[in-house]
């Protein structure tokens, strides 16, 4: 126990078993986005769903990636990103964008936001970001992104990442 530990977790378990945190963590449900970028004049991404709003003003969103993401270090270089909010009809461009490997883009269509980050084809919107900070956490980094530009681009539904699985968004 440390010494900042309520008694309360005096005899509660140090560590909690990856699989349990796994399988509790994975009841909250999330959207799904594609975090892009230029890397070497080379459109780069991965599926991200540890997005989230973060503050008004200034206007601030965040994501953890892993320290291990191959993907990051070029984002950080480049010191901008694009956020792609997933449709329902999305989730092949999700899988695609979580694989191992450099062609994810391949068969993808895509446009450059201002930063000249990817905004993919039939997203719901987009949020394009300079690094605005980075805060060490374990295993993954907390990216705070500074929105500088933002659009919907149709009103459709959201793909849904539930339980390891993904889902749609009924009303
Ligand atoms: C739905 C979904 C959500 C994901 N969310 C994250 C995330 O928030 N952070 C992260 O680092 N990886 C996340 N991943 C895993 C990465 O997309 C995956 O590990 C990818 O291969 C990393 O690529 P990279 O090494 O090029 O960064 C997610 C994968 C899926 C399918």
């Amino acid at each position: 126990m440390s010494a900042i530990d309520p008694p309360g977790f005096a005899s509660a378990p140090t560590s909690i078993d990856e699989a349990r945190f796994r399988q509790v963590l994975g009841h909250f449900a999330t959207g799904v986005t594609v975090v892009t970028g230029v890397d070497d004049g080379r459109p780069v991404g991965l599926a991200v769903n540890s997005f989230t709003s973060v503050s008004l003003e200034p206007a601030l969103v965040a994501f953890c990636v892993g320290i291990r993401s191959a993907t990051w270090p070029g984002l950080r270089t480049a010191g901008t990103f694009c956020v792609n909010i997933l449709a329902d009809d999305q989730e092949a461009l999700s899988r695609a964008f979580a694989a191992r490997g450099p062609e994810r883009f391949q068969g993808v269509g895509w446009r450059p936001a201002p930063s000249g980050a990817p905004i993919l084809t039939g997203v719901l919107a987009w949020i394009d970001c300079t690094v605005h900070a980075e805060h060490e956490a374990g295993d993954h980094v907390i990216v705070v992104g500074r929105a500088r530009a933002l659009n919907v681009e149709h009103e459709g539904r959201p793909l849904v990442f539930y339980r390891g699985g993904y889902g749609r968004f009924e009303l």
